[in-house]
């Protein structure tokens, strides 16, 4: 009875430790994958608008004072050889201040 207690206790102590441990791996796990977000206007024209826009493929956007909306609209609809970009790519707020950052870019780089 006795040996029979011992031996359940210490399962149970390996079950948990294993539990926690499982728990420690899966908290690693959210914290090693956050959900992606820009980190910032600046960052988002340099890694997707520039491919086409510094490049002579899509007209030049710095130095134009164009509208931050009209760069919104144009960002979500797209129009023509420019292509609609999703929310779930440009999320609303990085697109705010992805258009308010290209609106007040100079043309000198
Ligand atoms: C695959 C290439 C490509 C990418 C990537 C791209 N664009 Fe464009 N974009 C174009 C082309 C080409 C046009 C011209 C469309 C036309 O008039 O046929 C254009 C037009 C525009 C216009 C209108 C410019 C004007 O003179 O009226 C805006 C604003 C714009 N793009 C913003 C952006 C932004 C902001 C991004 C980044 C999120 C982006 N584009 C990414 C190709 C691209």
């Amino acid at each position: 009875m006795k040996r029979n207690s011992i031996q359940s206790i210490s399962l149970a102590t390996i079950i948990s430790a294993m539990a926690m441990t499982t728990g420690i791996a899966w908290a690693g796990q959210d914290a090693a994958a956050p959900q992606f977000a820009w980190k910032d206007g600046a960052e988002i024209y340099a890694k997707v608008c520039a491919l086409c826009h510094e490049a002579t493929i899509g007209p030049m956007l710095r130095g134009r004072d164009l509208d931050p909306l009209y760069i919104r609209l144009m960002v979500r609809n797209g129009n023509r050889a420019m292509p609609a970009f999703r929310a779930s790519e440009i999320d609303d707020a990085s697109l705010q201040q992805l258009a308010e950052y290209i609106s007040k870019a100079t043309a000198e780089k």
